[in-house]
């Protein structure tokens, strides 16, 4: 499945979605985001795909950020539209129901870095470099930057790169929590799509259950969370994947998940 700005490569259970502007540093334009969200939620549907890297063309960035031509003709109205199409993408990758692997392969900023939190997991070229520089142009994140960051590395150094809008480095973002790991930019592809492959092989609905609980209960008080995570535990009993799990154990075997 090729869209023009969003190229897929399906590899097993892992689909590799690469956002195609390299001329641009892959920019997201208005039709960009609309392709990378309808794409997403074909994946979201195929029962086959199992996990997702995502990553960007070229080996200069992975998305640096919202088209800059595009914003610089916005009115009030159609800034509303661009913002409520990113929430719809950052959220379309959240509550995919799989997990998204972001290889951060060069810079992450604006929008781009915001598509990477909304992801399971952030993986960086040790070349990356991943900010916020909405402020520098006079506006704020509207992909859910201002809520994702906080978040992740705290109110103290998410307000020091909103404020400032100056990047950090791939070993700093680590540092900070805002990636998982940093790999050398040769290395990079191979370890996401590793770390994707072993989320694959895992029993599905599982994981899907782990992800909705981390990600609704979050917002919610510990008292609603842990309820809703008591729920989604008495489910999984239902699926043969619990069955197979625990008799595989007993048996000193490895376990063989249908996604049943
Ligand atoms: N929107 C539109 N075009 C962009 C872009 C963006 N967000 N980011 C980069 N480009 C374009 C540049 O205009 C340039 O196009 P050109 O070759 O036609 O002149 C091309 O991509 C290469 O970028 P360039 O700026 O020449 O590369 P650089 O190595 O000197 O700098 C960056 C790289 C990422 C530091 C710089 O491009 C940048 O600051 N980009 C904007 C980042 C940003 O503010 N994003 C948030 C937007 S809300």
């Amino acid at each position: 499945m090729n869209v023009e700005q969003i190229l897929t490569e399906r590899t097993g259970a892992v689909t590799t979605v690469t956002v195609n502007r390299p001329k641009v540093l892959n920019a997201l334009s208005s039709q960009t985001v609309e392709a990378l969200t309808a794409v997403l939620i074909d994946l979201q549907k195929d029962d086959e795909v199992r996990s997702v890297v995502l990553t960007g063309a070229g080996d200069r960035a992975f998305i640096a950020g919202a088209d800059i031509g595009e914003l610089a003709q916005l009115t009030p109205r159609t800034a509303r539209a661009l913002t409520d199409a990113g929430h719809r993408l950052c959220t379309q990758i959240e509550r995919l129901g799989k997990p998204v692997i972001a290889a951060v392969n060069g810079y992450a900023l604006g929008g781009g870095c915001e598509v990477a939190m909304a992801c399971t997991c952030r993986i960086a070229a040790r070349t990356a470099r991943l900010g916020l520089p909405e402020i520098t142009l006079g506006i704020i994140p509207g992909y859910g930057g201002t809520q994702r960051l906080p978040r992740l590395v705290g109110r103290g150094r998410a307000f020091e790169m909103l404020l400032t809008g100056a990047p950090v480095t791939a070993e700093e973002a680590w540092r900070i929590g805002l990636v998982n790991r940093v790999v050398e930019p040769e290395a990079l592809s191979a370890e996401a799509f590793a770390l994707a492959a072993t989320l694959a092989a895992q029993a599905p609905e599982a994981v899907r259950r782990i992800l909705d609980v981390v990600n609704h209960g979050l917002d919610m008080s510990m008292a609603d969370a842990t309820a809703l995570e008591a729920t989604a535990f008495g489910l999984l009993w239902a699926t043969e994947d619990a069955r197979e799990g625990t008799t595989a154990f007993l048996e000193k075997r490895k376990a063989r998940f249908t996604g049943r």
